[in-house]
């Protein structure tokens, strides 16, 4: 069976624009401000993805690009003054930042209270606390999808593929506060294929195919696959999974694109709003 990514996020979206509509009622028209520092096309790609999705359900943004010849401190001091705006309820950093730039610096300037990426120390101390404010917006949509497929997490052997602070640490504490059982893995982890194919949940995001493809030999019947991981091969976007063998093999997969990335703006929108509805 396929987890269809794009079925969740539209309904999610139907929802945020009912709330949308409560909060209009209130004066309250919720504001994304996005920061992006230089002219990565990527990263330009994926933030105007983000004005589409937020014009879409009714989400005011302002859009702030920046040279990447910036110093630190003015970029800290552009967060600061978006800290201060009343108008703006969410404030996404596009990563990643020029390498002059320490990015933990530039994060934590945002108030946690508009860190709808979840990503502060605020934010991060309180999700492993178990009193989550702000969750990632990966990590939030795989949850969304298990919780919509009704994926019995209970005693639950997982496997995470990543270890980055985006997607594997805090998906780690999540799928551990639902009772699973996780096992976090990266590039120096040995006897990886047997790690996956003991593994209920298998959960993957490297996104280099070069050097790591999950085949069907590496997973175990009924498995359910969750593929974050996102390649460019000949001009084509393709998750870590060999999708076509790995698909006839286990229960549930997610396809890419469809899968995880449409949930990943939704919860964008949805975080916004949670902000915004906050006041
Ligand atoms: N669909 C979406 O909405 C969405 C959202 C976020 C990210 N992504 C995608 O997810 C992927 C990861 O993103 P990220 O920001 O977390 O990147 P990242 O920090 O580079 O994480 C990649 C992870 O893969 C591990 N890895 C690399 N090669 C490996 C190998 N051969 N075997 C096992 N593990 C290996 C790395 O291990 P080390 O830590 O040892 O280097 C690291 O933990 C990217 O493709 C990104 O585009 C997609």
């Amino acid at each position: 069976m396929i987890i269809s990514g794009l079925e969740v996020s539209w309904k999610i979206k139907e929802e945020i624009i009912i709330e949308i509509q409560h909060l209009k009622k209130r004066s309250i028209y919720p504001c994304l401000s996005t920061i992006l520092v230089g002219d990565n096309p990527a990263s330009a790609i994926y933030v105007r993805n983000k004005h589409r999705a937020c014009s879409e359900v009714g989400i005011k943004t302002k859009d702030n690009t920046i040279n990447s010849s910036i110093e630190e401190k003015k970029l800290i001091e552009l967060i600061k003054t978006l800290n201060e705006d009343e108008s703006v309820h969410g404030i996404l950093l596009q990563l990643p930042l020029p390498t002059h730039i320490n990015q933990f610096n530039v994060i934590n300037a945002i108030a946690p209270q508009k860190d709808i990426d979840g990503l502060t120390y605020y934010n991060a101390g309180l999700l492993l606390n178990k009193q989550p404010s702000f969750i990632p917006c990966t990590p939030l949509g795989v949850m969304e999808l298990l919780k919509y497929y009704n994926v019995d997490l209970k005693g639950k052997d997982a496997i995470i593929i990543n270890r980055s602070i985006l997607v594997g640490k805090p998906l780690s504490l999540l799928l551990l506060d639902n009772d699973a059982t996780v096992m976090i893995c990266h590039s120096n982890t040995h006897n990886l294929q047997d790690k996956i194919r003991n593994s209920d949940i298998i959960i993957t995001a490297v996104g280099n195919r070069k050097f790591f493809t999950l085949t069907a030999d590496f997973v175990r019947k009924d498995a359910v696959v969750i593929d974050i991981g996102i390649s460019r091969v000949n001009g084509k976007v393709i998750g870590d999974v060999d999708y076509e063998n790995v698909s006839k093999k286990v229960s549930l997969i997610t396809p890419v694109p469809g899968g995880v990335g449409p949930m990943t703006i939704a919860m964008l929108l949805k975080n916004t709003v949670l902000a915004a509805s906050r006041l």
